[in-house]
């Protein structure tokens, strides 16, 4: 696609009249800053438009060195430079909320990946965005490789969605695909995302679940038009999961992946994250690698998935730079504030991992302990006795966490075991 800089578009668009280059001025030159330097010089020839950074923000000077670029520790610089767009690449939500308040405040249109911002700080920001005419574009703020979030906000009609079921971390996704296709430890795998620059910079975000919730609030808001507190969203690590559930998931018929998940009816919606068990027909379960995706389903049944890149720096700032692009072109989007959402967590079928050194029930034993809570086993892998005791893995009818967690209990304790629940999807 090509976009066409119309000079007289540009100048109408803020009221001002500016040259037909668009001048940013970058809060944080990090991965993702260094990737929108480094790439920002080729939207000439992809879009037609010449783009350049003026300025870059960063805490210590020392960690910009070798950026080609002037650096400054003071935001009163970067805004003293003039830029028509600042892009915010700071990460976590001070000083960043502050600065993107003062760019709107002075009618600069802003360009955030900012998950954790737009999940903690989005109603205020999208309300001062408006108020004062400005775009606010988040695009890379959710599977930065794909740009779907501002389809469907331009097509409200399209996207009467009423549930999401998707991949959002690409660190996570990277991690327990290598951990089964490449059978390295879970430390190797995630040092290779690091390496990679998928990861947060710090990845215990990715691992224990953080980034992939506030990306799930970031998502609701948009699509649900309801607020949901991340904190409130029932959120879990992949910490837990080892070879060996990788291999019993195989053998009931799909494998573990990183999910997010939100179905609404107002004003209540169910929502989870977490390592799931997906059955092998469904559309996520081949997502391999740092590649997301997401499946959006609407109130009469029909699906509509996006799959792409997920993460890492040069992904992530082409979907900014094509931001930069609309948000120097367009007005502010349309703001209505969001009520606030009752969220709870949903009913799903279970994936269980029953583990003891002093034997476990049988088949029929362990599918009548499941009963007595209500709960109905699908399917039970062979018996595992490879690993100094013996493990069996189940998948449940759906139920409840409160029920699933009764069960557990009680085969804990006619077993000496240890069970753990993951959930799945049906
Ligand atoms: P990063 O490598 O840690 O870079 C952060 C930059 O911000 C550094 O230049 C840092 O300066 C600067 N900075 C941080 N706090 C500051 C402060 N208080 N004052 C001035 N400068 C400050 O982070 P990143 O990986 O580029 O990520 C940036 C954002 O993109 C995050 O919101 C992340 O979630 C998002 N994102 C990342 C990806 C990805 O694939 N990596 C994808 C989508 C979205 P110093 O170096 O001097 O500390
Ligand atoms: N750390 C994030 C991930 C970056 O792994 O998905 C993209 O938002």
């Amino acid at each position: 696609m090509t976009v066409v800089a119309d000079h007289a578009v540009v100048a109408q668009s803020n009221g001002r009249e500016r040259s037909s280059e668009i001048h940013i001025g970058l809060l944080g030159v990090g991965r993702v800053g260094r990737a929108v330097v480094r790439l920002a010089p080729s939207a000439a020839k992809v879009a037609g438009q010449r783009i350049r950074v003026v300025s870059g923000l960063v805490r210590d000077l020392r960690s910009g060195r070798d950026c080609p670029l002037p650096l400054t520790d003071d935001p009163g610089a970067i805004f003293a430079s003039a830029p028509q767009v600042i892009v915010e690449a700071l990460g976590g939500t001070e000083p960043a909320r502050t600065l993107v308040l003062e760019a709107l405040a002075r009618g600069i249109a802003v360009v955030t990946a900012n998950k954790t911002l737009l999940a903690y700080h989005g109603e205020e920001l999208l309300a001062a965005a408006w108020a004062a005419g400005v775009p606010l574009r988040y695009e890379a703020s959710v599977i930065a490789g794909v740009p779907f979030l501002g389809t469907l906000a331009r097509r409200p009609f399209a996207a009467n969605i009423t549930s999401i079921t998707g991949i959002v971390n690409g660190t996570t996704n990277y991690v327990l695909s290598e951990m089964r296709r490449a059978r390295i430890s879970y430390a190797d795998a995630l040092a290779e995302a690091q390496r990679c620059g998928y990861a947060e910079a710090d990845a215990s975000k990715d691992v224990n679940g953080f980034d992939a919730v506030e990306k799930l609030a970031v998502l609701v808001r948009q699509l649900a038009g309801v607020r949901v507190a991340a904190p409130a969203i029932e959120t879990r690590g992949i910490g837990g999961i080892t070879a060996a559930d990788h291999e019993h998931a195989a053998e009931l018929g799909g494998t573990i992946k990183p999910i997010a998940s939100a179905a609404w009816d107002h004003p209540q919606i169910s929502a989870f994250v977490g390592p799931s068990f997906v059955p092998a027909a469904h559309p996520l379960a081949k997502i391999e690698g740092s590649t997301n995706g997401i499946c959006l389903r609407d109130r009469d049944g029909r699906e509509v998935s996006f799959i792409g890149p997920g993460a890492g720096p040069d992904v992530t700032a082409s979907t900014i730079l094509d931001d930069v692009l609309e948000a120097a072109l367009e007005r502010a989007l349309w703001h209505e504030p969001a009520p606030a959402a009752n969220t709870a967590a949903p009913s799903t079928p279970w994936f269980v991992r029953l583990a003891s050194r002093s034997g476990l029930l049988d088949g029929p034993e362990i599918a009548s302990v499941c009963a007595r809570q209500n709960v109905w086993v699908e399917r039970t892998s062979s018996l595992d006795t490879r690993r100094g005791g013996e493990g069996r893995w189940l998948l449940t009818y759906p139920c409840r966490r409160d029920q699933i967690e009764r069960v557990t209990t009680a085969l804990n304790a006619a077993t000496n075991g240890e069970a753990a629940v993951w959930r799945a999807l049906a």
